[in-house]
């Protein structure tokens, strides 16, 4: 974990950044930011549009899957007098020296530096440059924090929103999925500010807003069987407990049970995995959860893991200025809507998920890896989410997960790989096979050990699914391939 040399350097170059862009404030320039489309990009986006509006600069905020040519050729139509990235942005510092080198450009992410570039008109705020890990202790929204932060204290209102946003990119990796890190000073910051409380108790997705069975029934982590996928199941065993689960004619959920009730369906719920041996599973039961103390009981806004639900479907449903507008503090219209495409969102996922099962031949299995392709079907702004959620159904066994759709309006490809805990320990890498694979192909791509992504043009994904299938096979015999093993 990182020590005070760590955080002190790393709060300095987050200084830095905010002094420039109080300078381009001061001086009435533009300000053009992108920022990542899932929920941690939104939330990055939200801190940096509130901060900014806080000190009445003119800028602009949009949201993209990636920097491409795109954002570049924007770039040098429209001149800006600053352009911020949030959680996106150091994979890409190479590009941006040979495109717009003259351009002041403040980047807050928290990705792999791939590339050293020694540009005075570039401040990069990234934990991995001060050896701070950038996968775990701070998300992209957490680094735009920081930098908010310094430019007003004021901002410290949005550390919630921060975390929100590291709970998208599931960095409740220490114990009790508790944060680690500078995910641990914001914390401190949001509940010293009295806009969090930590409650220990079960962690189901769905604490605020399911009811009580149906977060049973849809709990993945852990995965409970006889009740995980068996809503009627859910109930019976809440009968058992002669726990209501309903209260004045609406749906009870977690959050509305009393300590005594809560006592009594955890130690329930641990002599049921008890019995069917699932030991491990059981310490997985409790952990920590995160409450927006002044959000309304029963709304997706007062749970984190919620809330970050709603941002990325804000984000991959095309409609990010609402999840933006949400983080910056409007609960009216803004709310209202994102909460019908969270709707949206998800009969989509099931669509796909559907779509995917339908017909077995479109799961297909190779020596090291699974295959979907997704075709022109599954959007490719939600591929990676249902490759998660296909590579959590996959658990018991350690192939990765490699999932594609084809990019709307272009030649090319998007890939969203998955792996588990249990691969990695065998030595799977998944960034480094994106990166490697896609730059054999002459694609794009990169991650995490445990998540990655690339872009390939369509005459190249069969090459590139044998390269996949290949280097997989080659980090299960043990081989390191060259790179950056970093995650
Ligand atoms: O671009 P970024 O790093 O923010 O994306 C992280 C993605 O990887 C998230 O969508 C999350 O689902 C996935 N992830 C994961 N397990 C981790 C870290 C990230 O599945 N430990
Ligand atoms: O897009 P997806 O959710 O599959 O991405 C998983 C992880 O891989 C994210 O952290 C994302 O930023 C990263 N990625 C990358 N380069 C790409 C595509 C994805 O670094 N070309
Ligand atoms: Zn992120």
């Amino acid at each position: 974990m990182a020590d005070q040399t760590q955080i002190d350097s790393f709060l300095s170059a987050a200084d830095k950044a905010a002094k420039m862009i109080l300078e381009t404030v001061q001086q009435d320039g533009f300000i053009d930011c992108f920022s990542h489309l899932d929920a941690d990009g939104v939330a990055a986006a939200g801190i940096i549009s509130k901060a900014l509006h806080r000190l009445d600069a003119r800028y602009r905020v949009r949201v993209m899957q990636w920097v491409d040519d795109k954002i570049i050729n924007d770039i040098i139509a429209d001149k800006p007098h600053l352009v911020v990235l949030t959680d996106f942005g150091s994979g890409y510092l190479q590009l941006l020296n040979e495109k717009v080198s003259d351009t002041k450009i403040a980047i807050m992410d928290h990705h792999q530096i791939t590339a050293k570039v020694d540009n005075s008109n570039f401040a990069q705020v990234n934990p991995h440059e001060h050896g701070i890990n950038g996968a775990t202790e701070v998300s992209g929204s957490g680094v735009t924090y920081f930098v908010a932060k310094a430019l007003n204290q004021k901002n410290v209102d949005l550390a919630p929103v921060a975390l929100v946003g590291a709970l998208g990119d599931m960095q409740d990796k220490y114990d009790q999925r508790s944060f680690g890190g500078l995910n641990e000073l914001i914390l401190k910051d949001a509940t010293q500010a009295g806009l969090m409380k930590v409650e220990k108790d079960l962690t189901f997705f769905g604490r605020e807003t399911r009811p009580i069975h149906r977060t049973l029934a849809t709990t993945t982590n852990p995965f409970i069987p006889g009740l995980s996928g068996e809503e009627d199941k859910a109930l019976a065993f809440l009968a058992t407990l002669n726990i209501d689960f309903k209260q004045g004619g609406r749906f009870r959920a977690l959050s509305d049970l009393n300590e005594d009730e809560k006592k009594r369906l955890c130690s329930a719920l641990a002599d049921y995995m008890l019995s069917k041996g699932l030991h491990v599973e059981v310490s997985n039961l409790i952990g920590n959860n995160y409450v927006l103390v002044n959000e309304e009981s029963n709304t997706a806004l007062r749970d984190a893991r919620e809330y970050s639900v709603l941002l990325n479907s804000t984000g991959r449903m095309d409609r990010p200025s609402l999840g933006i507008a949400i983080c910056m503090g409007d609960r009216g219209a803004a709310l209202e809507e994102s909460n019908n495409i969270l709707e949206d969102y998800r009969k989509n996922i099931n669509k796909y998920l559907g779509w995917v099962t339908e017909k077995p031949e479109r799961l297909r299995e190779l020596d090291n890896i699974y295959v979907i392709n997704g075709e022109d079907y599954i959007n490719e702004k939600i591929v990676g989410t249902v490759s998660s959620i296909m590579v959590a159904g996959l658990a018991n066994n350690q192939k990765p997960l490699i999932a594609y759709a084809k990019v709307d309006g272009d030649n090319s490809f998007k890939i969203s790989s998955r792996t588990t805990e249990a691969a990695l320990q065998r030595g799977v890498n998944l960034g480094d096979v994106m990166r490697l694979a896609s730059e054999k192909h002459s694609g794009k791509g990169g991650g995490h050990n445990i998540a990655a992504g690339a872009q390939v043009s369509l005459d190249q994904i069969e090459g590139f699914i044998i390269t996949v299938n290949e280097l997989v096979g080659r980090q299960l015999k043990g081989e390191i391939l060259a790179g950056d093993n970093n995650t």
